[in-house]
């Protein structure tokens, strides 16, 4: 941040700087009423795309979208505040379409998410292809409120639709050489405007060891917010990795393959010191270019708004018992 310095080295403004006061106090007057005006605006907004999301419109290129009938499951749910569905479809990462924060909103219409197939295959006894429809029936959906944890320091709380992961990798039945899963999501450049950038050796890949993938809270996510993923947060089908960065939670995947070694992933690859395999969030471990220690929630702004602690594994504790025995220094 640029602190400006007063020139003339006092604590004392410059004459020229001071404001009269009906000046200012019509600008702060003005200024109230501006912040009111948009608290209005973005509650208006929640309402009425909330509403729409219900009836099965979408909240982008008024594409329509499909509900997705899910059962809660409290038990794998955080019952904080959730994050405003404006939010999680306006502050995306997914570099497919750009690199600023609003541009998978405005970008990802191009994504084709019909027809749909996803492979199943490598150290496994019964590869599978999948369609979109026949991959999203495999398991009954739940619905899990989660934290994710962006390894730029702030987060969200979303209710997402799918089932854990584990249920697809059973069907699929690994072999005993099986020690990771792979996952590759689409790169069309025909479709994905952001592929034109160098900032990462597309396709983007993630990967999880098989324990990780096989723990329940990993989660094969189909939707949000009671419907089917709008496309800059992953459609048709993603998944989340709660206890990891986000980098962790692959979008619009294409395959999945088992494998003996460790995956090469996009991230890990385009900048080994900064991005590890495994990325479990953890405040003790910094990026090298920015702590780790907390977070800022998203919709919780405000100049004076005093940041959240980050907690270990995200808070997600039940996954602690996967990495006794691991320097988490080392295995960032
Ligand atoms: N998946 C793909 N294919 N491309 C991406 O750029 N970004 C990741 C992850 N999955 C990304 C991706 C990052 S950095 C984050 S934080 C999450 O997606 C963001 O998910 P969200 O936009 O749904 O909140």
């Amino acid at each position: 941040m640029l602190i400006k310095q007063n020139p003339n080295g006092l604590d004392r403004p410059f004459a020229s700087e001071i404001t009269p006061r009906e000046v200012y106090e019509e600008r702060r007057k003005f200024i109230a009423r501006m912040a009111a005006g948009a608290a209005v605006g973005s509650a208006l907004w929640e309402m009425a795309n909330r509403e729409a999301f219900a009836q099965g419109v979408s909240t982008q290129n008024a594409a329509p979208v499909q509900k997705l009938a899910a059962k809660a499951n409290p038990a794998f749910s955080t019952t904080e505040p959730q994050t405003s569905l404006r939010d999680a479809t306006h502050y995306n990462n997914f570099y497919e379409f750009g690199l600023d924060k609003t541009d998978p909103a405005e970008n990802a219409h191009t994504l084709r998410t019909r027809p749909w197939t996803v492979a199943i295959e490598g150290e496994v006894k019964k590869p599978l292809r999948l369609d979109i429809d026949s991959l999203t029936k495999l398991a009954p959906l739940e619905e899990r409120i989660y934290r994710l944890r962006c390894v730029e320091g702030w987060s969200m709380v979303i209710p997402w639709v799918g089932y854990s992961l584990s249920n697809l990798i059973k069907a699929v039945e690994p072999t005993g050489n099986a020690k990771y899963v792979e996952f590759t999501t689409l790169a069309d450049r025909s479709q994905m405007p952001g592929l034109r950038s160098g900032v990462l050796d597309w396709p983007y890949v993630e990967g999880l060891r098989m324990d990780e993938a096989m723990h329940p809270l990993a989660l094969l996510t189909v939707g949000m917010y009671g419907q089917v993923l709008p496309n800059q947060n992953g459609a048709p089908v993603r998944v989340v990795v709660p206890w990891k960065y986000g980098f962790k939670s692959p979008k619009s995947i294409v395959r999945i393959r088992f494998t003996r070694d460790q995956p090469k992933t996009a991230w890990n690859v385009s900048a080994p010191r900064e991005y590890g395999f495994y990325s479990n969030v953890n405040p003790k471990v910094d990026h090298p270019r920015w702590s780790q220690a907390t977070e800022r929630r998203i919709g919780e702004d405000g100049f004076f708004k005093r940041k959240r602690d980050t907690l270990m594994f995200n808070g997600y504790n039940e996954v602690a018992s996967l990495y006794v025995g691991m320097d988490l220094k080392r295995f960032f």
